[in-house]
This record gives structure tokens, sequence and C-alpha cells, in this order.
């Protein structure tokens, strides 16, 4: 890359989405936007035996490389996927999601380079409107497909006592995202094992008037006391499963896999009411 200072004044205006893309993505605690794209510490999955980890894409606005593949998101109906809310934002799309007509699910697609597996068009979209940008509560979309998945590809979401909370309880997050923290961005579906955590260990992590506060109503956390292990950019809107349940989506975090920094979740029993709302 040439240096900044040999940038013409007119160039330099041109990059500046770009300038500002790379500074929103250093910002801790920010969501990560596509453009700094998970999984650290993880391992290769076979996407066809885990079928309800999608692919949110589009390759109107992040090229045909990867399938277009910006996002996740976890399949809980036939024709109903529940991603992060910021999914959809401007910041990851760079325009309004009303203006991407080519929004696809991908499921069974191991390597994001090939066509393997299924993809359905998006055909409607529910944003939650009480998602709050500042604080990341409320992360939760609901996308309702053109055509059913195959029948066996669904997984059901947590209910508020389910056991996949319980502090300690081993979960799996999923994700085609960045491997490293620094944009490596996989072709392949990758998993990492890590440990939900209590809400008081992540309160503590994430106090008030921090880069993100935790607040426990709408979000969990879930990662391993020495770091390593996370979801990172590229993995939101996918899934964390616990007891073969969806107990959270992808939301934010400081860094990826940093110690005392676990990831960030939304936390699916408090959605689970809204999502049912608004499925097709
Ligand atoms: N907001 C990110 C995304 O859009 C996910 C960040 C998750 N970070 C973490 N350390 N668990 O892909």
């Amino acid at each position: 890359m040439r240096p900044l200072r040999a940038l013409q004044p007119q160039s330099l205006i041109s990059a500046l989405p770009v300038l500002l893309g790379v500074l929103f993505a250093l910002l801790p605690g920010s969501p990560a936007s596509a453009g700094d794209r998970v999984v650290v510490g993880g391992r290769p999955v076979d996407a066809a035996k885990h079928p309800w980890v999608v692919a949110l894409a589009s390759r109107d606005r992040f090229g045909t490389e990867r399938s277009g593949q910006f996002c996740g998101g976890a399949l809980v109906g036939a024709r109903t996927v529940i991603t992060a809310a910021h999914c959809l934002s401007r910041e990851v799309l760079g325009v309004d999601h009303g203006r991407v007509d080519d929004l696809h699910v991908i499921s069974g697609r191991n390597d994001l380079r090939k066509a393997t597996g299924h993809e359905v068009k998006v055909r409607k979209k529910w944003i939650n409107p009480a998602y709050d940008t500042g604080t990341n509560s409320g992360d939760v979309a609901v996308l309702t497909l053109d055509k059913p998945m195959p029948a066996g590809s669904t997984i059901p979401m947590a209910g508020r006592h389910d056991k996949g909370y319980k502090p300690g309880a081993a979960a799996e997050v999923y994700g085609w995202g960045d491997i490293s923290g620094y944009g490596d961005y996989e072709p392949r579906l990758r998993a990492a094992d890590v440990d939900m955590l209590e809400d008081s260990a992540c309160g503590r992590a994430y106090p008030k008037g921090s880069e993100g506060a935790f607040d426990k109503d709408s979000m969990v956390c879930a990662g391993v006391r020495e770091g390593g292990r996370d979801a990172c950019q590229g993995d939101s809107g996918g899934p964390l499963v616990a007891h073969g349940r969806v107990v959270g989506l992808v939301s934010w975090g400081a860094g990826c896999g940093e110690e005392g920094r676990p990831g960030v979740y939304t936390r699916v029993s408090a959605m689970a009411d809204l999502v049912r709302e608004h499925s097709a």
C-alpha cells in the first residue's frame, strides 16, 4: 500500500470511507463490519452435517470469490433464518438493505469457493426495530426465504431456562469469518469450542461506560478463560449452539479471542417470541 501522504486530495476523499471503515473496525467493541471480516482457534467442520449454519451472501455487495458471504445465520424453520440486526446495517452493507436485491442464504456449503449445498433467495426481512446501535442490545433480524430448505436442516431455539445457558455449559460457535482477527477470511466453515459464561463475569468484562455494555437480559457471553477461541469478524449473526439448541447469535466483542474479552451473543431465548411473531 502507498503511504497516505502520497495520496492526492482527490483520492484521499475517495479513500475516506475506507479510512473510516478501518478506524471503525479498530474501535474496540464496535460491531465488526464485513470489510474486516470468525472463528479464531477453531477447527474445520462439515457444513453438510450442520445445515442450520447458514451464510448470508450478496455477490453484488461483496464479490463472487467467497459466494458473497458477509455474515452468518441460523436456520430455525425451513424458511426462517435468524441473524444479527447489525448484519443488515448500512455500516456492513455499504448501502441501505432495501437496495440489496441479491440477498441469499447458503446452507451446506463447506467451501465458499464452490457451489455446493443449497442457496436460496431472501424474500422478506424483519429487522428488530428495538435494536440499539449504541449498546447493541436486541441485535436480531428474521429472514424469510423464497423456498424452504430441505427437511431436517433446522435447529430449535433455546428457551429461557434451557440448560445450554448454564454457566460452564459447553457450546460451539460456527462461521466462515476471520480466523486471526486480522482479516484472514476463511473459505471453509469452522467451529470453535467455548464455554457459556456467568452473566456477572461478562458484566465485569464489559462494564457500562466501556466499549460496549453487557446487558444480561438481551445478551449472553461465551469464551474460554485463557482466550484464543472465539467468534470474529464475518461470523456475526451465526449460531452459538449448546445442548443441541441455538442459544446465541454472534453479535460483538472487543478484538477476537483476547483473554478477558469474551464473545458477546444475542440471547436467543429473549428474542424467540419476536422471532416467532415475524416468521412466515
Ligand atoms: N460484529 C462482528 C461481525 O460483524 C462479530 C464480532 C464478534 N466478536 C467476537 N470477539 N466474538 O462479524
